[in-house]
């Protein structure tokens, strides 16, 4: 059944009042898929990760606590207010940087890997996304991406959403530099994880 338009709106940028229960929401909906991702990411403690549309922050949080150097970009105002709340001590000493960027104008910053989840369906442009990914990351790019059926049955073509594969991301992810494979998820909506690494790696 599709989803209703609002909700559509709400999960490309959380915002006004909606922003706090769909930040929990999403960080429920998504725990066990950023377990995984998580752990495919494989962060050193010292490293500098990049996760890219971070949403309710629960990736933020793992990543923090694992001891690594966060920098955290989401376009979504509200979001950002959020991580600013939750995250004050981490951003006080500098463990975090909370960026407004969204994929496509991100600055030069070398970073060791990158994560985003279930982002990619809203960037106005795939291939400038990827070639920043490209630009920044040194070692590692995780990419959570659902199934295109699922994308399509909760109506997210009608809204100009993406509903493209996670083969077709992958040909671009490749096209920009990046040696891919995926890793196929245990769960019916999730097609599975996106995991690049540079050519010249
Ligand atoms: C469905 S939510 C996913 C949030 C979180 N990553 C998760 O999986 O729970 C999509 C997120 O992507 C962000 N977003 C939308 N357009 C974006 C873009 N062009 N680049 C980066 N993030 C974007 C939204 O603000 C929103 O927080």
């Amino acid at each position: 059944m599709p989803a209703p338009a609002w909700l559509r709106r709400q999960l490309s940028g959380p915002q006004g009042v909606l922003a706090r229960p769909m930040a929990h929401l999403l960080n429920r909906l998504n725990g066990a898929d950023y377990q995984r991702a998580l752990k495919r990411l494989d962060a050193r403690a010292g490293e500098t990760v990049l996760e890219l549309g971070f949403g309710g922050g629960i990736g933020v949080r793992a990543l923090l606590k694992a001891g690594v150097r966060v920098i955290a970009s989401e376009p979504a105002v509200d979001m950002r207010s959020r991580a600013h709340r939750r995250f004050s001590r981490a951003l006080a000493t500098g463990q975090l940087e909370v960026w407004p960027h969204a994929a496509e104008q991100l600055p030069q910053r070398d970073v060791d890997r990158a994560l985003s989840m279930n982002t990619v369906y809203f960037w106005d442009d795939i291939d400038t996304g990827f070639a920043n990914l490209r630009r920044m990351v040194t070692r590692r790019v995780v990419l959570g991406i659902a199934h295109p059926q699922h994308l399509q049955e909760v109506g997210f073509a009608a809204h100009g959403f993406r509903t493209e594969s996670i083969d077709w991301y992958a040909g671009r992810l490749d096209s920009a530099g990046f040696r891919t494979r995926i890793e196929p998820a245990p769960s019916p909506n999730s097609a599975g994880l996106l995991i690049g690494e540079p050519h010249d790696l």
